[in-house]
This record gives structure tokens, C-alpha cells and sequence, in this order.
């Protein structure tokens, strides 16, 4: 792993304690540190991926000797470079910490949110306490939570129990209440829509309380587009050629997508990694066992826009790419980022010689070391054994 060179600290001072930026976070942590992210760049696994396809073996049986790649030099020379956008380094671990953020700013400036610690009372009546009602699989849950904990507010998170144990606890730890949901939906099988009907009742019953809708509300763009995808451009000093994200609400790739627009002169190959099992674009219903992309819903952030493709990883390849990952560049991704690398591998014959490949990375493995991490775990929930698993992590780590 390395450190993109490209004006990187001229451009991270909330990282900075000494910088302006950092003070100015200082006064105000709600805000401070989120965004900023490093973009990395990984030769190593840029060199597996390069080898595998001059193997011409391609990833799941799949890729083959197709497409652009070619016998272009050797291994030990990368035929594209790769670089990943490291979001677990946002003050709550995720990319969320970024949508959390824009939730809370665009719901305060509409007025949906009248918050009587930071606006001006407009009637003499005792404000309501603020209570926010959100169903997150984890990430949103630990960046709302951060966001309602520092300002004051109550906040019920809504999960299922494919969320991690970590990530409750860290909910919990923000002052959160955690609302898990017992139950899949009757008709659909599906734990997002049992979670939403749950968000509804939490409604109903507090008419106070505010739901800011993370699987509609735009404001999501605005902060990927205005964030990650703005600081990926100016890191790099250009639009990627390729750029691998991982979706569930679609928030992440399509603000993305919004700022790669500007940028037409380079067009940008988009790769949005679904789970097998998801209803994203076309997916067909089925179930899903690792938290944080896929949808058993389509969310209405999907309707506005359309990656160049769509990969749809098993979770068993979920676990081996994020392993993979952990082994060549010695980086633990979620389990995301673990099908993030899986489409990465998958595509790497049909990506151009001399391309720039930007992965985002949407959280970090820590909260994952009791099951994707677990052999045990893997064992019992995806039958990958471990000397299976080792096999196929071995396939790329030696190539
Ligand atoms: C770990 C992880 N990866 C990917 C995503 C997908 O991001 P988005 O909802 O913006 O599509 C999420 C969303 O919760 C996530 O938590």
C-alpha cells in the first residue's frame, strides 16, 4: 500500500492537528474530520490482478483472456494502476459518517429539523426533544448516531440481526437506542422492508419523531458528489478510468456518478457492486447474509441513475476478496470491500493498459473479525471451508 503523493497533505488538514481546518473541527466535532479520506494506491494487488488475467485463468472461471488485456509486460509490472478510497477513516468508521452528515445539515436547513440549541424559537411554546427514527444495517446507524449523540438528540435505530455485534455496541455506546426487528417481512421474505414497516410504527407512535430517509433523501448525492467523489478527482488530479463501489442505497455511486458527469472529457468506467441476492437494478430476490450492500428493496436513490455495470458478488467471494485483500496489501476491508475486490478481479481482463482504478473502500474490517474474519463463522453460514477458503485467498496472493 501506498500513499497517493498527489498534493494528498496539502489537502487533509482535519488530519492535521496543527492545520486551521483542524481548529476550526475543534470547535465543532459534528462536523470536523468527516471526509478527507487518504486514496491509497495498492501495486500489489494492481500486480495480482494484472497476473491472474495473463494467466489467463480470470476470476470465478469467468474473466478469461478476454478483452483489452492482452500479455502487456510482465507480473511484475502493473498493467493498471490501482488506488482505493480509505472511508473507515471517517470519525464514525464509514463512508456514512459523510451521509449522516448531509442528513442532518439539509434536514436543519429545509426546517424539518427546528433544533432550539442552534436556531432561533419562533414561537413561545417548549420545543419537542428532537428524536430521530432510522433503519440502517449498521453504518448509517453508527454515523447518526455519533451525529444525534453530539448534538443532543434521541435517536432509535432500527436493524435486523444480520447486523454486527460490534456495530450495535458501537451504536449503543453513542447513547443510541438499538430496535432490532425479529422477523423478515412475511410476503417478500426481506429484513429492509421489515426494518422500514418498523420505522413506520416507531413513527406512529412518536409524531414528534423524524425519519430522514436515508434510502431517499438526495442530500446523499450531494455529499458523495461534493465529497468523496471531488477529493478522488483532486488526489488524483483527474477522473479515474475505472471506479469500483459498493451500493445499497446507491447514495455512494450516484453522487459519484454526479461529479464524474462534469468530467466528460475523461469518461469513467462505473462498477456497482451488488450482493447476489439483491433487487438493485434488475437483481433477483434471494437471500443475503453480509450486511452493507445489496437491497431487498429499491430504494428511490436508484431510480436516478445506472452504472456502466453491475456485479453481483456470492458472499463466499465477499469473504475471499476481502481476505485477498488482507494478505496482498495487508488492508482489512468490510465485507463490502471484500466483494468490491472480487468485481475488481472479476473485471481486470477487460480494463485498459495504463488505466487509473479507484476502489472505495466503504469500511473497515474490524467490525467484521467475528464473522467474515472467523473461519468458523464462514464455515457454518457459507460452507467455504477453510483450507477452500485459504485455496482461493492462495490463488491471487501467489500470482
Ligand atoms: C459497508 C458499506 N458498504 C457499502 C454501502 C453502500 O453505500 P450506499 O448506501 O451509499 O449505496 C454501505 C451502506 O450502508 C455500507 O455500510
Amino acid at each position: 500500500m501506498r500513499l497517493m503523493p498527489v498534493n494528498l497533505q496539502e489537502h487533509m488538514p482535519s488530519h492535521d492537528p496543527h492545520s486551521a481546518t483542524r481548529m476550526d473541527g475543534a470547535q465543532d466535532p459534528r462536523g470536523a474530520q468527516v471526509g478527507n479520506t487518504p486514496l491509497v494506491e495498492l501495486p500489489r494487488l494492481a500486480r495480482s490482478a494484472g497476473a491472474i488475467v495473463e494467466r489467463g485463468e480470470g476470476h470465478a472461471g469467468e474473466a478469461g483472456a478476454a478483452g483489452a488485456a492482452g500479455a502487456a509486460g510482465a507480473a511484475n509490472t502493473p498493467r493498471f494502476r490501482v488506488l482505493a478510497k480509505l472511508e473507515q477513516f471517517n470519525p464514525g468508521g464509514s463512508a456514512k459518517d459523510r451521509t449522516a452528515e448531509a442528513l442532518v445539515t439539509a434536514a436543519l436547513e429545509s426546517g424539518l429539523i427546528q433544533d432550539p440549541t442552534t436556531t432561533t424559537p419562533t414561537t413561545t411554546t417548549t420545543p419537542h426533544p428532537i428524536t430521530l427514527v432510522e433503519s440502517s444495517s449498521g453504518n448509517l446507524g453508527i454515523a447518526l448516531a455519533r451525529q444525534a449523540h453530539l448534538r443532543g438528540w434521541d435517536f432509535i435505530c432500527v436493524v435486523d440481526p444480520r447486523a454486527n455485534p460490534a456495530t450495535i455496541t458501537t451504536i449503543e455506546s453513542y447513547g443510541a437506542t438499538v430496535d432490532t426487528v425479529t422477523e423478515p417481512d412475511p410476503d417478500t421474505g426481506d429484513w429492509l422492508t421489515a426494518r422500514r414497516a418498523r420505522v413506520q410504527e416507531l413513527l406512529q407512535a412518536n409524531p414528534h419523531a423524524i425519519n430522514l430517509d436515508q434510502y431517499s433523501n438526495q442530500a446523499a448525492f450531494t455529499a458523495h458528489a461534493e465529497g468523496t467523489m471531488a477529493e478522488i478527482i483532486r488526489d488524483l488530479g483527474k477522473a479515474p478510468d475505472w471506479l469500483f463501489v459498493a451500493m445499497s442505497t446507491t447514495g455512494t455511486i450516484g453522487g459519484c456518478m454526479q461529479k464524474l458527469a462534469e468530467h466528460q472529457a475523461t469518461p469513467t468506467t462505473t462498477v456497482g457492486v451488488d450482493a447476489h441476492g439483491s433487487v438493485l437494478f434488475g437483481g433477483t430476490r434471494a437471500q443475503r447474509l453480509l450486511p452493507g450492500f445489496g437491497a431487498g428493496i429499491v430504494p428511490d436513490l436508484a431510480r436516478h441513475h445506472q452504472p456502466d455495470h453491475v456485479h453481483r458478488a456470492h458472499a463466499a467471494d465477499a469473504v475471499i476478496g476481502a481476505r485477498t485483500l488482507a494478505r496482498v496489501e495487508g488492508l482489512l476491508p468490510g465485507a463490502s470491500g471484500g466483494a468490491v475486490i472480487d468485481a475488481l478481479l472479476h473485471h481486470a481482463p477487460h480494463i485498459p493498459d495504463g488505466a487509473d482504478v479507484v476502489l472505495i473502500l466503504h469500511d473497515s474490517g474490524a467490525n467484521y473479525l467475528d464473522t467474515i474474519y472467523n473461519d468458523h463463522w464462514v464455515e457454518q453460514h457459507l460452507g467455504l471451508t477453510s483450507a477452500a477458503l485459504r485455496g482461493a485467498v492462495a490463488q491471487v496472493v501467489e500470482s
